[in-house]
């Protein structure tokens, strides 16, 4: 497994920025934001920091833990773990079934990544009145879909290529801070807008009977669990990443809180542009009643707030989409290199050679998602978001809480953090997390 060599990221800020960068992504400024709208409002944003508390921090940790441990890719490390062979091999079957959901997550990430960059082109081509090419970018076709998706993967494999330090954390250091400015400025300009307080006191004011209704629960758990990036051996493989010297429980909590931090950023810079939308005279609610979320929002109702702004909307429209661009980018590096790591490590494949053959199976199963859309797209997000995060995430819980034991967690933690995380933390990790995961993912299913 470890080997002298092992790439490392420079240091505990360049180690959050990559991590807080896979963390950071469509999930949190497109689905957090939707669901939000989708679900009632302030209510669904009071569940989803109580659930990263108490379940997506917890496995965030177990991840970490494992992956500064093992110092190894999902694969060898879940392989490695535990003193029967049949536990290791277990341990080796759901390591690759992590390589396998990371992939698939990509594959259908890189199509909606696509789709962002589509969009963030298409002010430039209405601004000069290329009218015909506007429409193509924003119209989905497979051929738009299959190319647009292809320079978001190739995009993806340059930076995952040229190396952890070189590639990851370069690219992360550069794009967060860029993500963070942009965000600021559209959100000071979107609360300017008259209507925008209408969509601040939803999100601000929770309606309380809303925290009971279970599939607020589901909701905000999965949506907890995506945004983390946890389960499928992304924080596995940067937590091996990181410097023996830093503190885990500190630099995940930091990790966790820009996440979430994020988030509500993104839910108070998109739901009041909904209100100043309405304000325009824009439909926001569909013939059920409920407000327009998913693509509809994205896709129809912000964007018909911008045209109506004029050029300025047009620049609008541009940061917006460059925005969503970015932070899918420095998700879906995280993701390539789960099996990039795994083909390296455990094939000794060049970087170069493992990014090849890794990136062309995900985009040709991308080619597959866009040319069988409705059959498939649905079908891949639940299969790998909504079932296997959560299982994958039920079993790093338990193999960190059941097979680490406490001489390996004082390595990994040191000895003031072991002193103050073991007063809880092996109880939590092998019955509550696990049980609550399984108890929430069981209803889902049923739901
Ligand atoms: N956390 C990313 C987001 O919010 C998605 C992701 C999932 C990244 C799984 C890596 C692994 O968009």
């Amino acid at each position: 497994m470890a080997s002298a060599s092992r790439p490392q990221f420079s240091g505990r800020l360049g180690f959050v920025m990559a991590a807080a960068g896979s963390a950071v992504g469509l999930g949190n400024i497109w689905g957090f934001p939707t669901q939000t709208a989708g679900n009632g409002g302030g209510a669904f944003v009071v569940v989803y920091c109580v659930l990263v508390f108490l379940l997506a921090y917890p496995a965030l940790m177990a991840e970490l833990i494992i992956g500064r441990y093992r110092r190894a890719n999902i694969v060898t490390a879940l392989g490695g773990m535990g003193s029967h062979a049949l536990v290791r091999r277990f341990g080796k079957g759901v390591g690759l079934y992590g390589v396998l959901t990371a992939s698939l997550i990509l594959a259908f990430y890189s199509l909606v990544g696509g789709w962002m960059l589509a969009h963030t082109l298409q002010p430039a081509f209405a601004l000069i009145r290329a009218d015909s090419g506007a429409t193509w970018l924003t119209t989905q076709t497979p051929w738009r879909d299959i190319i647009f998706s292809g320079l978001f993967a190739g995009l993806t494999a340059a930076i995952v290529s040229a190396g952890v330090k070189q590639g990851i954390e370069r690219w992360a250091r550069r794009l967060m801070p860029l993500l963070i400015t942009l965000m600021l400025l559209l959100a000071l300009y979107v609360w300017s807008l008259e209507g925008a307080e209408t969509g601040l006191k939803m999100l601000l004011l929770p309606d309380p009977s809303g925290l009971t209704n279970p599939s607020l629960l589901i909701s905000a758990m999965g949506q907890a669990f995506f945004s983390l990036s946890l389960g499928v051996g992304t924080m596995l493989i940067y937590g091996s990443y990181l410097s023996p010297d830093d503190s885990l429980p500190a630099t995940g909590a930091i990790v966790a809180g820009v996440d979430t931090g994020i988030a509500l950023l993104a839910g108070l810079l998109i739901i009041p542009a909904i209100f100043a939308a309405q304000h325009l005279g824009i439909v926001i609610y569909g013939e059920d009643g409920t407000l327009h979320s998913g693509p509809k929002l994205i896709f129809n109702t912000l964007p018909a707030l911008f045209s109506s702004i004029g050029n300025t909307g047009l620049a609008l429209a541009a940061i917006f989409f460059a925005l969503l661009s970015i932070a899918a980018l420095t998700s879906s590096i995280s993701m390539l290199e789960v099996p990039v790591a795994y083909l390296e490590e455990s094939l000794s494949l060049s970087r170069k050679r493992a990014v090849a053959i890794a990136g062309s199976v995900i985009f040709s199963a991308s080619i597959l998602i866009a040319l069988y859309f409705d059959q498939l797209f649905g079908f891949v997000v639940t299969f790998t978001t909504q079932y296997n995060q959560a299982i994958l995430g039920i079993v790093l819980c338990l193999f960190s809480g059941w097979l680490l034991h406490r001489e390996h967690l004082l390595k990994v933690l040191g000895k003031k953090e072991y002193r103050l995380f073991n007063t809880i933390w092996p109880v939590y990790v092998r019955f509550v997390c696990p049980l609550l995961i399984a108890l929430i993912f069981v209803h889902s299913l049923r739901g």
